[in-house]
């Protein structure tokens, strides 16, 4: 078992008496999901929330779905363990590979990114491309759900190996993600879209990159805004609405907390406390 000074001792009674209390659960492979994270707070400033980022195997991009699918139902039965009320997969891979199958696994609400993207994107344009990870490029997810709520419009997607790991490095401002960026978007302008949505939760830490190489009239989708939205609207429907002041956010990785840290400082704002968990024996210690 895990265990934290904030939630000890009172994490049980605290969910069976108050469910509304409990914290959202929110998980990535790595900084990618603080960008869901960001628009939690702003619109949801009154939620608990555990933050997981899978850094110890991080990139999901370039993994199997039966990889995926083994990482996300670890994740999601460790959430159940802390007593989430419900979960945000802030990762375009794992909603893309593994959200329809471990629906029907858990009893918990769980939410993803794809479709709360792909009706945002519909409302904004006809010709819309997609920049994801070579997994959900490959797995056509958006171009699914785009297509099934718009038939009429047309979606050209891409896959970019290269910017998770460029981002995990931090190395947003470096000049070779910029002319990586160029290289990805390059057949895209090509195409004259008119929208492009960010199909991974870390890409949106490039948008000062992407807005650069981008025409002006394209629009830019960050489903990171719309899961959110989702969310507020499932809380108030299953009556889960936090109305107390929420507690401090957990942040809880596989791999190196410091690394996390580090990362955490310039996209948070703040530096985090980073706790890490260890699957193979649940055991939590803090940086
Ligand atoms: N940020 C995640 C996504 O939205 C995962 C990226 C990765 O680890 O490759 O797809």
């Amino acid at each position: 078992m895990y265990s934290s000074s904030l939630f000890e001792g009172n994490l049980d009674d605290v969910s069976a008496q108050e469910p509304q209390r409990s914290p959202i659960g929110v998980f990535d492979s790595g900084v990618g999901g603080l960008t869901v994270l960001r628009q939690l707070y702003r619109h949801l400033p009154n939620e608990s929330i555990i933050y997981f980022g899978d850094t110890a195997r991080l990139p999901y991009g370039i993994r199997s779905q039966a990889e995926i699918l083994q990482y996300v139902r670890e994740i999601l039965h460790w959430m159940q363990q802390q007593r989430v009320k419900m979960v945000v997969m802030a990762c375009n891979t794992s909603s893309a590979l593994a959200l329809e199958i471990v629906r029907g696994e858990f009893d918990l609400p769980i939410l993803g990114v794809i479709l709360p993207g792909a009706k945002a994107a519909v409302q904004q344009g006809k010709r819309i491309g997609v920049i994801a990870t070579p997994a959900t490029a490959k797995s056509n997810a958006y171009r699914h759900a785009i297509l099934e709520i718009d038939p009429s419009v047309q979606v050209w997607q891409v896959s970019c190996p290269e910017f998770v790991p460029l981002i995990e490095q931090n190395r947003i401002n470096d000049p070779y993600t910029t002319e990586v960026a160029r290289s990805y978007l390059e057949p895209l302008i090509q195409q004259n879209i008119d929208t492009l949505v960010y199909g991974c939760t870390h890409y949106p830490h490039l948008a000062p990159v992407l807005r650069s190489l981008l025409p002006a009239h394209v629009k830019l989708v960050d489903p990171a805004v719309h899961v959110v939205a989702a969310c507020t609207q499932e809380l108030e429907l299953l009556g889960l609405s936090n109305t107390h002041p929420p507690l401090p956010t957990r942040f809880v990785v596989s791999g190196c907390p410091q690394q996390f840290a580090q990362s955490g400082v310039q996209l948070l704002g703040h530096t985090p406390m980073v706790e890490v968990v260890d699957f193979t024996d649940t055991a939590v210690s803090q940086f």
